[in-house]
């Protein structure tokens, strides 16, 4: 069952020019800075009550995040929603045939569990799906 929105994600060319706006001027909450390397992104975390904003920055050009910016450059990436049971979500948007980009979860930063759908199913919004370790919390 989807719980609530878990993060937002923020495509940047660069943490270290972008961290300033969250931090410093909204006030949030940095809570880490972390590599995902099977995304070949930088991932810097805030907190805002329960959701995270997630900055995402390309560590090389062939990053999802770089072509992404090279196409609609800087700005909103994804929403994240949350769910208790990854995989029984994605075979229920498979009954529904929706596409899906990742057919399996695979490893997303803070040891989560995630999967995306293709934006043509979602109304053009890169929609993606996480599981956090502890599962339903
Ligand atoms: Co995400």
């Amino acid at each position: 069952m989807i719980q609530k929105i878990n993060h937002i994600g923020i495509a940047v060319k660069s943490l270290d020019e972008q961290i300033p706006f969250y931090r410093d001027v909204l006030g949030l909450t940095l809570t880490g800075i972390e590599e995902v390397a099977e995304q070949n992104v930088r991932v810097a975390m805030f907190e805002v009550g329960e959701v995270h904003i997630e900055l995402l920055e390309p560590l090389s050009e062939n990053s999802p995040i770089a072509k992404f910016m090279e196409k609609k450059g800087e700005g909103m990436h994804h929403i994240a929603y949350q769910t208790d049971d990854i995989r029984e979500e994605l075979s229920g948007f498979r009954e529904k045939g929706i596409r899906l980009i990742d057919s399996e979860p695979r490893a997303g930063a803070h040891e989560t569990q995630i999967a995306f759908l293709h934006p043509k199913s979602s109304g053009r919004v890169l929609t993606e799906i996480c599981q956090t370790a502890g599962g339903s919390q």
